[in-house]
């Protein structure tokens, strides 16, 4: 199979030398990448900055801003049986980005966000898809239900709901512990275990959902 996976965070630029970033350290989703590279599959890994070598036998292709990464997907994603967005990206951007240093003026300052272009939406909704979409919901309350709703309005074929509101778990942890919602409202739970582990679990479940695609299942 071969597999688009996106990992880290994205950084939207406000002047040459401030962003706006998130948590994510990109370690579930390179641990993804690892996991289906062992089992003889083929990556594209499409990662934010984050403080981890790529897989040495992963494609990889580094981005910073949530718009590059929207295209480098767009770009790779007919090639791929399997696109699993794992990515934090950026909700708002800024709405101009200053070409030089904002200076210090004033007691308070205010900035205008706007809206990014939603990937995972956009990969969901695409008419002609023929490749698996895997998203991940970051979750800090009502975590199932969150989550399934995403799955619905995203249009995704499986949906990963992730709880960050602990500290031993989700975003930065070593660990994680999931719950994976199918499109016919099956859940399977993967209790809490080092994020490889976790990896191994969710690399068997996207080849049953192929394998279930392949022979014509769903
Ligand atoms: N996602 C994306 N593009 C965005 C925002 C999110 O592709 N601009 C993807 C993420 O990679 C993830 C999924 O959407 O696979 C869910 O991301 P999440 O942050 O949990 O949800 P949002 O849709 O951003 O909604 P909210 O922040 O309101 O929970």
């Amino acid at each position: 199979m071969k597999f688009l996976i996106t990992a880290g965070p994205t950084r939207e630029p406000i002047d040459p030398v401030r962003y706006i970033s998130n948590r994510s350290s990109g370690k579930m989703g390179y641990s993804i990448a690892e996991t289906a590279l062992e089992a003889g599959h083929d990556v594209i890994l499409i990662s934010g900055p984050v403080n981890i070598d790529p897989p040495p036998h992963a494609k990889f292709v580094s981005v910073s801003t949530s718009d590059e990464m929207f295209d480098a997907v767009h770009q790779h994603a007919d090639k791929c049986d399997i696109c699993v967005l794992c990515a934090a990206v950026a909700d708002y951007k800024p709405a101009a980005v200053s070409p030089t240093k904002i200076k210090k003026r004033g007691e308070r300052i205010s900035l205008e966000l706007i809206r990014t272009r939603d990937i995972l939406d956009s990969l969901g909704h695409r008419q002609d898809r023929r490749f698996l979409v895997v998203g991940f919901a970051a979750e800090t309350n009502d975590l199932e239900q969150n989550a399934m709703q995403k799955l619905r309005d995203k249009n995704c074929d499986l949906m990963i709901a992730n709880d960050v509101s602990s500290a031993n778990s989700g975003m930065e942890s070593d660990a994680n512990e999931l719950t994976v919602l199918f499109q016919n409202g099956e859940r399977q739970k993967i209790s809490r275990a080092p994020k490889k582990n976790i990896a191994r679990e969710l690399v068997k479940i996207f080849q049953i959902l192929q394998q279930k695609r392949l022979t014509k299942k769903m």
